[in-house]
């Protein structure tokens, strides 16, 4: 059976059971600020679970479209993909247990014609927070499966939700087929992950609301969410071993074979970075076409959709590839899921050149990188011991911003290693004494010391602190330049800033602006500085008195001051220019006003 008749089968089946079809949502949450995507069909159905009338019924069905992004640098095996699609059916408040196990149950016999003495099922054995859920066990039995295919695990393996760090959840019961291979094991038992059981199915019995403190609060309404992934479960009706072997990835990997003139099959490597080029490839073709899609970036959304992105660029290149080549497999992608998702049509061009984009950023990268590297490889060679010394790869990484695994990949292929250790030792040294360089401007910066400038001197710990938090710690001051008419910052940091992210520190040092923040200033040795989080650098010899000046709960930094009293004087804070000043080095130039 194909993914396009199990879709229809489906929803089918569970509207002849008086269930509605509701439209699949955007895979960007909404109201759900603890995960960035959509991780499954009951995502967008929280507020109903938690006791909202749902305008089409206490009885739901549909697909929706999914990602989990997990550790992305483990995904590319055979079973593992980082966008799927979820069948679901819902019941709110209205079904309970018995019910839903029988549809499953009726589903997988008479729909999709699975073998019923291959079927074996997973239920809660019960702990603390619930107990042992025995009437699954008997609706099970009732239905004919035998009390040794019933198998009771804890709440790791038979426990589902909140989707985010709180809302509803529950004990589950899971539905496996047997595949028919040997056990792996005298322990093998289903959700083991040898390929013996095949997960198809999971059947949710939402009791609980898990609160902020861990705590689970009984739901009012009791709401049964089940979950069917499609990929996995063409699978297995189509007796493959893999997800890639289905008519959802053939395509894309023929497009990739003839693309490099490589065969999927023939070797582990090759066959790894087939694989990761088509579900990341196809993942952020789902991010970027969505609805509420989003463009690669560094923060949230958009840092994970880079990370996929220049990860599938990277396998690309150990394949051959030459070139912009992701939206060949994305044209794919769209063409298999128009049907299903026409915002992947409509948004077509836009894929495309956001592809092309993100591709020629980090190909300028890698092209940088490796003639450098090319140059260098002579004179390491002359190492007898054929290491590349981790101040070279780290300035490799500083000056071009060529990531270390590839470092790591090129002197591989040159029958040599780098020094990691080395790598991370250069790092700290380098933070240290551009801290030190940063003070001396600092000192030399502050042109004079008129309440402007100590206003500009307040603002720039708030932006350094703001830029921290949206574009990540890796932002280090590396300058600052303060006259009574403006602040320049420099920092570390590659990219250049999206508007989006430059809205965000506005906003962020706008808010401690507002929040009128007290300023408080404290001498302490540099090591009590360095225990409290303090941001600097700590170049200061042991035991030496520093500065430490805080706002609020904002912001605390190493610093010789001066600084305004509260924050709520320094009026409205603009950035002005958002620029590059060295390599990975950005700057900021922005003015405060009284409106
Ligand atoms: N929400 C449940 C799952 O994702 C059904 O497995």
């Amino acid at each position: 059976m194909k993914a396009e008749e199990l879709r229809t089968k489906y929803i089918e089946f569970f509207v002849s059971n008086d269930h509605k079809e509701i439209s699949g949502k955007s895979l960007i949450p909404e109201n759900d600020p603890t995960v960035l995507f959509t991780t499954a069909g009951m995502h967008p159905l929280v507020p109903y679970i938690l006791g909202e009338v749902h305008p089409a019924g206490k009885r739901l069905t549909n697909v929706q479209k999914c990602i989990r992004t997990g550790d992305i640098d483990d995904v590319g095996d055979a079973t593992h993909l980082t966008f799927f699609e979820m069948l679901g059916n819902w019941s709110l408040g209205d079904y309970f247990k018995k019910e839903a196990i029988n549809m499953s149950y009726n589903f997988l016999k008479d729909v999709i014609g699975i073998d019923i003495n291959k079927l074996s099922v997973t239920v809660f054995q019960g702990d603390e927070d619930a107990p042992c859920d025995n009437e699954s066990i008997g609706y099970w039995k009732d239905l004919g499966i035998p009390e040794n295919r019933i198998y009771k695990l804890p709440k790791k393996d038979n426990w589902w939700g909140p989707a985010g760090q709180t809302g509803p959840c529950g004990p589950d019961t899971e539905m496996f087929v047997d595949t028919g291979k040997e056990k792996c094991s005298d322990s093998c038992i289903p959700g083991c992950g040898c390929g013996k059981y095949f997960e198809i199915w999971n059947n949710v019995f939402m009791q609980y609301d898990k609160q902020e403190d861990g705590t689970f609060k009984p739901l009012a309404r009791p709401c049964v969410d089940t979950g069917m992934g499609v990929e996995r479960t063409i699978t297995m009706l189509q007796g493959k071993n893999s997800v890639y072997q289905t008519e959802l990835f053939t395509p894309i990997i023929k497009k990739l074979e003839d693309l490099s003139g490589k065969k999927y099959g023939v070797d582990d490597s090759t066959d790894m970075s087939i694989r990761i080029i088509c579900d990341h490839i196809r993942t952020s073709t789902f991010i970027i076409g969505d609805d509420k899609g989003v463009q690669p970036s560094n923060i949230g959304q958009g840092y994970i959709l880079r990370r996929l992105l220049r990860r599938a660029i990277r396998h690309g290149k150990k394949l051959g590839l030459e070139g912009n080549f992701c939206s060949k497999p994305s044209e794919i992608i769209i063409e298999m899921y128009k049907n299903q998702y026409p915002e992947l049509l409509e948004r077509k061009d836009l894929i495309f050149s956001v592809l092309e984009t993100e591709e020629e950023k980090f190909g300028l990268t890698l092209k940088k990188g490796e003639a450098e590297f090319e140059k260098l490889i002579p004179n390491l060679k002359k190492n007898p011991k054929m290491i590349i010394p981790g101040r070279v790869a780290f300035n490799l990484f500083d000056t071009y911003g060529f990531p270390l695994e590839l470092t790591e990949e090129l002197a591989q292929e040159e029958g040599m290693t780098v020094d990691r250790a080395g790598f991370d030792a250069a790092f700290e040294k380098h933070k240290e004494l551009s801290k030190q360089g940063a003070d001396k401007i600092f000192k030399g910066g502050l042109a004079d010391d008129s309440e402007m400038s100590t206003k500009y001197h307040t603002a720039t710990h708030l932006l350094h602190k703001a830029l921290k938090i949206v574009l990540g710690e890796h932002v280090n001051q590396k300058g600052s330049n303060i006259t009574s008419e403006r602040l320049r910052f420099d920092f570390s940091h590659h990219d250049k800033m999206s508007d989006e992210e430059i809205k965000a520190v506005e906003d962020l040092v706008n808010k401690a602006i507002q929040d009128n923040l007290p300023v408080s200033m404290e001498t302490m040795s540099v090591e009590e500085a360095k225990e409290k989080g303090a941001m600097a650098l700590f170049s200061s010899k042991y035991g030496e008195q520093v500065k430490v000046y805080q706002m609020g709960d904002f912001s605390l930094e190493v610093c010789g001051g001066p600084h305004v009293e509260r924050t709520g004087t320094l009026g409205v804070f603009r950035i002005k220019k958002e620029q590059s000043s060295a390599a990975g080095v950005r700057r900021i130039k922005a003015v405060l006003s009284d409106k």
